[in-house]
């Protein structure tokens, strides 16, 4: 759907809208319109209606009117950037969903049920030092109300370990076109949950968007769409009082070249800082949490450490305004030894780049826990043990100290 280039013709009946849409764009699902008029921004979710006649769409103003953009408590958001962005650390993402969770413990055999999901959260957060170089812990909504096994809840656990909490919002994926892509569901009552989590102490948030590489995609509609949900999910969380991590991910699935790699993620940040400038949120109370410009996993020939992390610093200076204070990779499927390589490159080769540049992994901090861990008390340590090594070489890599030698 291609918000802004459909030929649209519009009237208002009270709370009504009748839209003409042209024929090759109808299709059901969340509309969202822009009305710009006199510098004021109106923003309205129009859902679909079921009575239609032949290319008329009725539609009804289903949820969220938003006038304008006001940030609720500056002082605070800057100050959670603040604690988030920290030499020598990072973010950790722990924030699979039950689905996901499921396939993690899988791997090691271990049945996923809420109390395994939970001794599973408790290995990784009440990791002994891990504070010295994680920032930041997004979590999944379930964890918010689970509590560690000494009886605190996570959150409150991360907070004394001067440690950030935040939370995924997004509610997974949803499909966009008949090419395969997909749009990230969660807008809808998301303001009204933000508040419901503050209560959690948790200061931050997160939102996935992904985009595939084919010879088809990403296509101008999942990178258009993509970029306005993303802008409008960090403009309700700068209003809720929320720290926004942007996360527009190119997938690092099949087998295409670092070249197809790099086109495709410039033109997502490129969209996805377009949106945000049009709509005027503040950039510099955001973080963006982006995929490597790397090779397909299956691609024939892989682009080496070097390539990687030149391509990359060359995208991201193309396209990230230098008010943004910080960038945190996500993995993306990379091995654990992979990505800190990365990572030290890019901070060895990118001497003066304006943001700070670390990570926010899951799997490359995870993975080696989960396999030491084995699901086994016995194994509760070395499990931590594997977690805090993965942090502390990641911490250096953030600076640009990391060593193979130091595996
Ligand atoms: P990976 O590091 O495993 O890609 O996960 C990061 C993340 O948070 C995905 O949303």
């Amino acid at each position: 759907m291609e918000y802004t280039k459909i030929d649209l013709v519009f009237s208002f009946t009270g709370n009504q809208i009748l839209v003409k849409v042209s024929p090759d764009k109808r299709r059901q699902g969340l509309y969202s319109l822009n009305f710009i008029s006199n510098f004021t921004c109106l923003r309205a979710f129009l859902s679909l209606r079921t009575d239609r006649s032949e290319n008329h769409y009725q539609m009804s103003i289903k949820k969220h009117k938003m006038k304008g953009y006001k940030i609720m408590d500056e002082e605070k958001l800057k100050q959670t950037v603040k604690d988030m962005v920290i030499r020598g650390k990072g973010i950790l993402a722990a924030d699979e969903s039950e689905k996901t969770a499921a396939k993690r413990l899988a791997s090691i055999n271990v049945e996923s049920t809420e109390e395994t999901r939970r001794q599973y959260r408790n290995l990784i957060l009440t990791t002994p030092g891990m504070e010295n170089y994680i920032s930041g812990v997004i979590l999944f909504e379930e964890t918010l109300h689970q509590k560690s096994d000494t009886g605190v809840f996570f959150p409150e656990v991360l907070q004394k370990n001067g440690i950030v909490p935040g939370i995924k919002v997004d509610q997974g994926l949803a499909d966009l076109n008949e090419d395969g892509e997909k749009y990230t569901k969660g807008l809808e009552g998301l303001g009204d949950r933000l508040k419901a989590y503050k209560k959690s102490g948790v200061r931050f948030a997160k939102w996935r968007a992904v985009y595939t590489i084919s010879e088809n995609t990403p296509s101008a509609e999942a990178i258009q769409r993509n970029a306005q949900d993303l802008t409008m999910y960090a403009k309700i969380c700068h209003e809720h009082g929320f720290v926004p991590i942007v996360e527009p991910e190119v997938l690092i699935d099949g087998t295409h070249s670092i070249g197809q790699s790099y086109e495709a993620t410039e033109k997502v940040l490129r969209e996805v800082f377009e949106a945000l400038k049009r709509d005027n949120v503040r950039v510099d109370l955001c973080v963006l949490k982006p995929s490597m410009v790397i090779s397909g996993k299956e691609a024939v020939s892989r682009a080496d450490v070097d390539e990687v992390a030149e391509q990359t610093i060359k995208c991201l200076k193309a396209t990230v305004p230098s008010v943004l204070p910080s960038i945190n990779f996500l993995s993306g499927g990379q091995t654990p030894v992979e990505a800190t390589a990365h990572l030290n490159r890019i901070n060895m080769l990118g001497k003066n780049l304006p943001w700070y540049v670390s990570f926010s992994f899951a799997r490359a901090l995870q993975e080696p826990a989960l396999k030491a861990w084995q699901g086994k008390q016995k194994n509760f340590k070395a499990g931590q043990d594997a977690f805090l090594k993965r942090a502390k070489l990641n911490g250096l890599a953030s600076q640009g100290k990391y060593r193979e030698e130091m595996e």
